[in-house]
């Protein structure tokens, strides 16, 4: 298994380029599902999800091929024959967002047998909504040996109100919905912009789509969609976190190649910290003396305070001066971050949803371990600011989620590089 030996201390200067959203990247190569025609997909970022979505299309008879190091990151997907409309454990156990793929085979072939996802360990992470969705729309779900298995002749539109507002469940069950027959209207949809992303996608493949980003989403069915080209939106989640790195060292970092408009809440909250932000078309140059206070956040839905932004903060709030609490309203077990960074010298007590952060606390460097993907960029966000040489175990979940990130950081000044295991284990 690879490790990340990160020695603190440097400021981070200079411009650093965002890659495409892995969260939207997913959704839109499932939507390749939806036709028989080429789907292409611009700005695919290269990270270990997404080669976990190529095997599993390709495993159902899809032909992808990711075009990285060409223009463009330019992905080709043609899925003109399913001929196995199985999403097998082996491949999707490490990816929850695999039940992604639920809605378009049933939608497109009538059947699909999906293992029942894994993924990062956030919390129980049921996906209840989807299968609930799916049966409105006249689906027959039924469960056996680890894998759920949908079917229908034809799925017909429905009028779903969410329970709960959930990103991949809203994406699962419009695609679904483009194929089907009738009007559907879903509310109290997630408004991410990965949704909207997607959505773009869908329409372009000549769905019929109106409020994707807000509440209330409608689609009248169509029979059949046609291939596309779609450009995948930048990663609001690497941006932010990139943002989170310039503000943590003291540096003074241009943040391109992002969209400011989705990075609204915390942008807000970081200001609030005494960080000074300049926000462009495309970029944010983030600039602090190493003087932070303290600011309390709470996760919320877009466009609140992103859960996926949790552990990365709460690094940042170690070395603010006062007291910050820190909400976490969407997983029940997100604060995996939170023993590692105590190790390392940070004072946070955690109570239920709530990691009250002491600071400043200088932190120390040490041997820690990734537990997920957002609480990897969070210890490697700690560790630019300890005091010697970190070691950062597991970073494979890293990998999952940030494209090229040690080469990213390198390039801004921060000492960072990779270890690979002495017995070459992965
Ligand atoms: C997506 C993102 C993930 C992010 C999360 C919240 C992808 C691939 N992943 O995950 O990075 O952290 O949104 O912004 O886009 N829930 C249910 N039943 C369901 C589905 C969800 O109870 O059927 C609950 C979840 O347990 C959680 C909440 O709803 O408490 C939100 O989850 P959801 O928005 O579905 O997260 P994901 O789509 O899995």
């Amino acid at each position: 298994m690879d490790k990340f030996v990160v020695r603190g201390g440097n400021p981070l200067l200079g411009t650093i380029k965002v890659s495409g959203a892995k969260n939207s990247a997913l959704p839109c190569m499932a939507a390749a599902i939806l036709t028989e025609d080429e789907v292409i997909l611009e700005n695919i970022p290269q990270v270990q999800d997404i080669e976990t979505e190529r095997k599993l299309l390709t495993s159902m008879g899809a032909e992808v091929e990711l075009g990285y190091g060409r223009a463009q990151h330019r992905t080709h997907i043609k899925c003109a024959i399913l001929s196995d409309p199985v999403a097998k454990y082996e491949i999707v156990k490490t990816m929850r967002a695999s039940s992604l793929v639920l809605g378009p085979l049933i939608a497109r072939t009538g059947i699909a047998r999906v293992a029942m996802p894994g993924g990062c360990a956030i919390g129980g992470r049921p996906i209840d909504l989807h299968i609930n969705g799916l049966e409105a729309m006249g689906a027959t779900i039924t469960q056996d040996h680890g894998y759920l298995e949908a079917r229908a002749d034809r799925l017909k539109g429905a009028h779903i109100v969410f329970d709960k507002i959930t990103v991949t469940g809203t994406e699962d069950l419009l695609m679904a919905a483009t194929l089907a027959e009738g009007e559907s209207i879903f509310e109290n949809c997630a408004r991410e912009p990965e949704v909207t992303d997607l959505a773009a996608l869908l329409i372009a493949m000549g769905a019929k789509i109106e409020g994707a980003g807000t509440g209330t989403i409608r689609i009248q069915g169509v029979a059949k969609l046609h291939g596309a080209r779609h450009r995948i939106n930048p990663d609001r989640i690497e941006a932010g976190t990139f943002l989170i790195a310039g503000a943590i060292t003291g540096g003074d970092l241009n943040v391109d190649c992002c969209e400011p408009k989705h990075l609204g809440a915390l942008i807000s909250k970081l200001e609030q910290c005494g960080v000074k932000i300049d926000v462009g078309a495309d970029h944010v140059r983030v600039r602090s003396g190493g003087e932070l206070k303290a600011a309390d956040i709470t996760t919320e839905e877009y466009p609140g305070f992103p859960t996926d932004m949790q552990a990365q903060y709460m690094a940042l709030a170690t070395q603010a001066e006062g007291t910050s609490t820190v909400i976490e309203n969407i997983f029940e077990n997100r604060f995996m971050h939170v023993q590692e960074l105590i190790r390392m010298g940070a004072n946070i007590t955690i109570s239920g949803r709530t990691a009250t952060v002491r600071g400043k606390t200088p932190l120390q460097s040490a041997a820690v371990m990734c537990s997920d993907l957002r609480a990897s960029a969070s210890l490697v966000l700690a560790a630019l600011v300890a005091d010697g040489e970190t070691i950062l175990d597991r970073v494979y979940h890293l990998d999952r989620g940030y494209e090229h990130f040690e080469e990213k950081l390198r390039g801004v000044g921060a000492q960072i590089r990779r270890m690979g295991d002495v017995f070459g284990r992965k």
